[in-house]
């Protein structure tokens, strides 16, 4: 049996409410087993991030107004100079932003520059990365 540590935890009560609501909505039967999944999640989410190795399949999505003079540009330049890295891309117009999602795999090392690369541009305002392991690794 795993051992069970308790531990304290303050936030906002509006935070509070919030998670709370979802829980219920979800049908949790406790704010732990809610707290739980989410530090799991949190976990899955950003443990990856700590590795310099191996090999990822992922998808990279990446919100900008593409009013920003240059950014349709700089976005494709980035694209064109890892393209062993990035297997294609979708875009989708939304009115005066645009959403760009790239199909990455390779080096864990590299699509992080990547991401990191797109972050940096002017008028892009939301980049998002979901990876997992590669197929050697199921
Ligand atoms: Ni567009």
């Amino acid at each position: 049996m795993e051992r069970i540590a308790r531990i304290g935890v303050s936030l906002p009560e509006n935070l509070l409410r919030r998670f709370d609501s979802i829980l219920s909505n979800r049908g949790y039967s406790s704010r732990s087993e809610g707290i739980r999944d989410a530090i799991r999640n949190y976990i899955t989410e950003f443990e990856w991030l700590e590795q310099e190795k191996g090999e990822r399949v992922g998808v990279v999505t990446v919100v900008y107004d593409h009013s920003v003079k240059g950014i349709t540009d700089s976005i494709l330049d980035i694209q064109h100079s890892n393209s062993d890295v990035i297997s294609g891309t979708m875009h989708i117009h939304m009115g005066r932003n645009c959403l760009e999602v790239i199909l990455v795999r390779g080096d864990v090392k590299k699509i992080k520059e990547i991401a990191e690369k797109l972050i940096s541009i002017r008028g892009v305002k939301n980049v998002k990365l979901v990876t997992t392991v590669g197929e050697d690794h199921f």
